[in-house]
């Protein structure tokens, strides 16, 4: 089977992070959301994995992930319109061909990866498979309606939710599913909703088969999930240190990588801190992904993603839940209680 990762949209709820890269390419635990989803379906052993990329984004799309991923060819096909993601399978039909496809929408994290659902659809030789997780706002999702433990139908974000079971962002598809989507009408929101083709398999008496997700599953649609999804992934994490610690102490999972340098520093895992970045003076606690070539002096910083080359330096308070964009410098008085968002090569300064 083949991968399809859409990797498109323009991210509207990220901004300003998203004014200068896809919202896939937002890291979480040291590496793009992109890359984690690739190695998942390498790990997979898919083979062939096609994404689906913007004209805006594409280019930087394409320059992060390269022709081959550990192995794993990559092809693109740009979608010239967010026109939703049936619209998306459609723009990529001719590079899928006839082969069975599992699709990954590019802004989603699963815990544990995807190759027992990979087994699972392909030893059983299903027609087709959605993935499900139990959520608190169901009204943000496409919801699974059961009718005495069967699947019998879904609705994308219902005012009033037929249950608590969303639909997770990855898909096990035949070549079926395009034959439904040629026939497919745009939804009241105007997009091409993978969640009707789904529904008309079912209509056609195609089965369609379900599993819960047993761990954790993020959208990254916010700022705030996408700290969540670094928090959650940041547990899985096993100490490693390849860079170089003096003074100070290590508590929990940490990975310093290489040509890092912590120097008098208290840092409480599970905590990443990214190549040639330098911490001296300071706390970083749970939570907290540093990306390459930072340097933090003299601050206290939990449950933060803190992007490459920034500056953070003599910050009078703790900062927690931020998620600061690359080249970004942060120094001074910044008040505690702000949940800082910052794009790219933004400065935020408050003097005395
Ligand atoms: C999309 C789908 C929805 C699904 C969700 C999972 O929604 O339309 O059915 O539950 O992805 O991430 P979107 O994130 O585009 O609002």
């Amino acid at each position: 089977m083949k991968g399809l990762v859409l990797s498109g949209g323009s991210g509207t709820r990220l901004r300003p992070l998203t004014h200068t890269r896809a919202k896939q390419l937002l890291p979480i635990v040291g590496a793009p959301i992109l890359h984690h989803i690739l190695d998942s379906l390498q790990d997979a052993g898919i083979k062939e994995t096609v994404i689906l990329i913007s004209p805006e984004t594409g280019n930087l799309v394409k320059s992060s992930c390269g022709d081959v991923w550990k192995g794993m060819s990559l092809e693109y096909v740009v979608q010239d319109k967010p026109l939703g993601l049936a619209h998306a399978v459609s723009t990529a039909k001719d590079l899928i061909g006839e082969e069975p496809f599992l699709l990954f929408l590019g802004d989603n994290v699963l815990k544990g990866g995807v190759k027992k659902y990979v087994n699972e659809f392909e030893s059983k030789k299903m027609d087709s498979m959605v993935l499900l997780s139990k959520v608190d706002r169901p009204q943000q999702f496409g919801v699974a309606i059961f009718e005495n433990d069967e699947l019998v139908g879904m609705v994308e974000k219902p005012e009033i939710p037929p249950s608590d079971l969303a639909l997770v962002g990855i898909y096990f598809f035949d070549k079926k599913i395009h034959k439904i989507i040629e026939n497919l009408k745009p939804s009241k929101r105007g997009e091409y909703e993978i969640t009707d083709a789904i529904q008309g398999l079912i209509n056609d008496s195609v089965k369609v088969h379900h599993m819960r997700v047993d761990g954790w599953w993020k959208d990254t649609g916010l700022p705030k999930d996408l700290i969540e999804a670094n928090t959650l992934l940041l547990q899985d994490i096993e100490t490693r240190i390849d860079g170089q610690m003096s003074g100070g102490r290590l508590n929990g999972e940490v990975i310093i990588e290489k040509g890092a340098v912590v120097e008098n520093s208290y840092i409480e895992g599970p905590v990443y801190i990214g190549e040639g970045s330098v911490i001296r003076n300071s706390n970083i606690s749970a939570g907290t992904s540093i990306g390459k070539n930072c340097r933090l002096n003299t601050v206290d910083v939990g449950n933060s993603i803190i992007m490459d080359k920034c500056t953070l330096s003599a910050v009078s308070y703790p900062m927690s839940d931020c998620l600061i964009g690359e080249e970004c410098v942060v120094k001074g008085n910044v008040d505690p209680r702000l949940n800082v968002v910052l794009g790219d090569r933004s400065v935020l300064e408050v003097p005395d």
